[in-house]
């Protein structure tokens, strides 16, 4: 049976400082892999079930866009989604769904060069100011691929893509997804400069490597694909990666309530640049045969950090790195060089009593010892996440609306922290 969790726009939820956490967090898939890897199921007939599937809106929503276009999805799991695809595709996206989420642009590359043709509304999702999507399609173009756009939809047709040296100006994890997925159905071979690297794309490549693509450089900046044909591709068994984004909440959790928390699941070797960094905050890790312990200390030390795309730090980490720098002991400067107006949430933690000044793509946070308790809003899914955080560490009482946003990325997050002692629950 299907079960996501219900949309929640009028509910909040209610943090109180409740001391030192402890215990374990099991940290599920990833929705930034988990939305790629459906898509990826329309580029081939087949039966695909994937496994480690967060309970979270976005899966629903993916699901409901993959139904839309003419595949069935179903999930007799809560972590388990069944995708079969008997070819019948319309690859029409439509609007309702489209706006609802930036992952949907991942149906570009598997729909083009599955059916030739595909019309997509301009994604929504979260609202990091302009998130353009020109690298997707001057490298379809490059693959032999024509566009046109009318109110805001967008129209792309090729008979069979070719292949083609395309080299990005900056790693975008989303053009490498589309042009990575139409590559695997292209004539000839592929090469992709400058391509993204993370988990989430390493993911997605071993996923459509087991659908039978032909794909080398995995993991690196260098991705070589050579093409074949819809015959060659077939379903697959998969396991999503796990979240280091969800992973890395309940690390910040941890770090402003104190006491010392063990992470399944959680893969240190795709965190290592964030936990060196949170390392010299005064943050203790130690690796375990299923994941990682972190033991908070007494006060974190102030740092300067900068986000880039991986392996550096990740921009999703942004909000909930602000938040521990609010109430660690110096100044710390958190610079954000991939979306210039991702510090809206900078404002609720204002009203927390944190100390913030932003100035272009910089945050100069002086820590305080201790915020204090007030209703803020969640503006997306991270900084809700990092909202949440904030109430941990917050004197009184916080209540965080916009809780539908959190349910968008994350899977029980009020549960997961309740059962590691924090006062915290949804209503
Ligand atoms: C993905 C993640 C998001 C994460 C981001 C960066 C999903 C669903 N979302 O988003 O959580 O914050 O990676 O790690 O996986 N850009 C262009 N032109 C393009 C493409 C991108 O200018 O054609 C710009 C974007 O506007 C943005 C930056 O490049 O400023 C990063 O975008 P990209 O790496 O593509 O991120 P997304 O795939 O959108």
């Amino acid at each position: 049976m299907l079960s996501e969790p219900a949309t929640a726009s009028d509910c909040h939820i209610t943090v109180r400082n409740a001391g030192p956490l402890s215990g374990e967090v099991v940290v599920p898939g990833a929705k930034n892999s988990v939305l790629k890897l459906m898509t990826a199921s329309l580029m081939a007939d087949g039966l695909y079930e994937i496994t480690n599937v967060p309970s979270i809106v976005d899966v629903g929503i993916m699901a409901d866009l993959l139904r839309a276009i003419g595949v069935d999805v179903s999930r007799p799991a809560n972590d388990t989604v069944v995708i079969d695809n008997r070819g019948d595709l319309t690859p029409v996206a439509p609007w309702d769904l489209v706006e609802q989420m930036r992952a949907s642009i991942n149906v570009l590359g598997p729909l083009l060069a599955r059916c030739g043709h595909v019309r997509l509304s301009m994604p929504g999702g979260d609202d990091f100011g302009s998130r353009p999507i020109d690298m997707h399609i001057a490298g379809l173009e490059k693959m032999g691929a024509t566009f046109s756009f009318d109110d805001d939809v967008l129209e792309a047709r090729a008979t069979r893509l070719q292949g083609a040296d395309i080299t990005f100006e900056f790693p975008s994890v989303g053009a490498t997804e589309n042009l990575m997925t139409a590559a695997v159905l292209a004539d000839g071979e592929t090469t992709i400069e400058n391509a993204a690297r993370e988990p989430e794309i390493i993911d997605l490549c071993e996923f459509l490597v087991k659908m039978g693509a032909k794909i080398e450089g995995i993991g690196t900046s260098q991705l070589r694909i050579t093409g074949v044909g819809p015959d060659d591709l077939r379903g697959c068994v998969h396991e999503t990666v796990a979240d280091r984004i969800q992973a890395a909440t309940y690390i910040a959790a941890c770090a402003v309530a104190g006491g010392s928390i063990d992470l399944l699941n959680a893969q240190p070797r795709h965190m290592e640049m964030v936990l060196a960094r949170l390392t010299d905050m005064g943050l203790e890790f130690d690796r375990l045969p299923y994941g990682v312990r972190v033991t908070a200390c007494e006060r974190m030390r102030a740092i300067d950090v900068a986000t880039l795309p991986y392996p550096g730090i990740a921009t999703d980490y942004k909000p909930l790195i602000i938040t521990m720098l609010a109430v660690a002991e110096g100044v710390g400067i958190v610079t954000e060089n991939l979306y210039p107006g991702r510090f809206k949430y900078v404002d609720e933690l204002q009203r927390l009593g944190a100390q913030i000044r932003t100035d272009g793509h910089h945050a100069v946070v002086r820590g305080v010892p201790r915020l204090r308790g007030a209703t803020v809003h969640s503006h997306d899914i991270r900084a809700g996440a990092a909202m949440v955080v904030a109430g941990l560490a917050a004197e009184g009482t916080t209540t965080i609306t916009g809780v539908h946003h959190i349910d968008r990325g994350y899977d029980d997050l009020v549960g997961r922290l309740r059962s590691i002692g924090a006062d915290i629950s949804r209503g």
